[in-house]
């Protein structure tokens, strides 16, 4: 099934094919170095309807990705690399993924083991609403990433459990990242109570499309507010039974030029390990989201 939606300006027509999968869509036939008002607003529409868009044969500089992901909306800053490298050569958007060591020391973050299902950044205040992947060197094979729509995780929950949910907040750890690697400047702790990280509604309304998400970060050291721990435990281990990539989710295997932008709001993602001695490099930026219901 192929999605137009009618460019009003031009004329044109914005191509969005959905996967089939219960989320995500490619666009072609666009070269996002020069996008116009109304071909964003197209783009903009396609991408809260799928969630996250595709669009391969791409050849953004760093530059024209942060112009790109800047029509989006002003964008945050980085994570700290695990190198403890806050920025990259003075682009402090630029978040850089990747196994490849130059110097003894690691260009990126995330090595090459698998990173566990998680929303990015979700243990700050405001998370960001979107992210922005854009591949510069992929192995053959391995570190595919998959994605999983969180409007249809939260749809699939019984009636008891939604409404047990409904007032509850979960705490999003800032102790590990994805990959499992400590971040910066933080004691570690495998204690979810006393883990630095923010509170978030379990059922979060997205500002945008107005529909409910189940919103849980990441497993590690998570936490439900006010509950005992092996009640928060046990909560937490039914809502992630719910996480299931098979039903929910779609797989990316990852080409040269490909760009993957996605609604962190409601979509979780997670990527496959692949080959120590294969070079991985993608760069990334983030979108500044809105404040969220305290
Ligand atoms: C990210 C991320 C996964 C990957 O950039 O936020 O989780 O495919 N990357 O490396
Ligand atoms: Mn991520």
């Amino acid at each position: 099934m192929t999605v137009a939606t009618t460019n009003v300006a031009t004329g044109d027509r914005l191509r969005a094919t959905p996967t089939g999968r219960a989320l995500a869509a490619e666009i072609e036939q666009v070269d996002l170095r020069d996008v116009d008002d109304a071909r964003f607003r197209d783009l903009h529409a396609a991408w809260l309807e799928h969630l996250v868009l595709l669009v391969r044969g791409q050849a953004l500089s760093d530059t024209d990705l942060i112009a790109f992901s800047r029509r989006f909306g002003d964008l945050d800053e980085a994570p700290i690399q695990e190198s403890g490298q806050r920025f990259v050569d003075g682009m402090p958007e630029l978040y850089i993924v990747s196994n490849v060591v130059e110097n003894g020391e690691p260009i990126g973050s995330l090595g090459n083991g698998e990173a566990v299902w998680h929303t990015d950044m979700s243990y700050v205040a405001e998370p960001p609403k979107a992210s922005i992947l854009s591949a510069l060197e992929v192995p053959e094979t391995g570190g595919d990433t998959s994605f999983i729509n969180m409007y249809a995780v939260y749809a699939a929950l019984p009636d008891p459990l939604k409404q047990r949910i409904a007032q509850l907040r979960v705490k999003h750890d800032g102790t590990y990242n994805s990959g499992g690697f400590l971040r910066q400047g933080v004691r570690p702790t495998d204690d979810p109570r006393t883990s630095p990280g923010t509170l978030h509604p379990l059922a979060y309304t997205h500002p945008e499309t107005g529909r409910i998400a189940l919103y849980l970060g990441r497993r590690r050291n998570a936490y439900i507010d006010g509950l005992p721990l092996d009640e928060s435990e046990a909560l937490l281990d039914e809502l992630w039974s719910y996480v299931d990539g098979d039903r929910f989710g779609w797989t990316h295997a990852w080409r040269r030029g490909d760009v993957v932008l996605w609604d962190n709001r409601c979509t979780m993602h997670r990527r496959d390990a692949f080959d120590p001695g294969a070079r991985r490099i993608l760069h990334r930026t983030q979108i500044k989201g809105e404040s969220r219901p305290a």
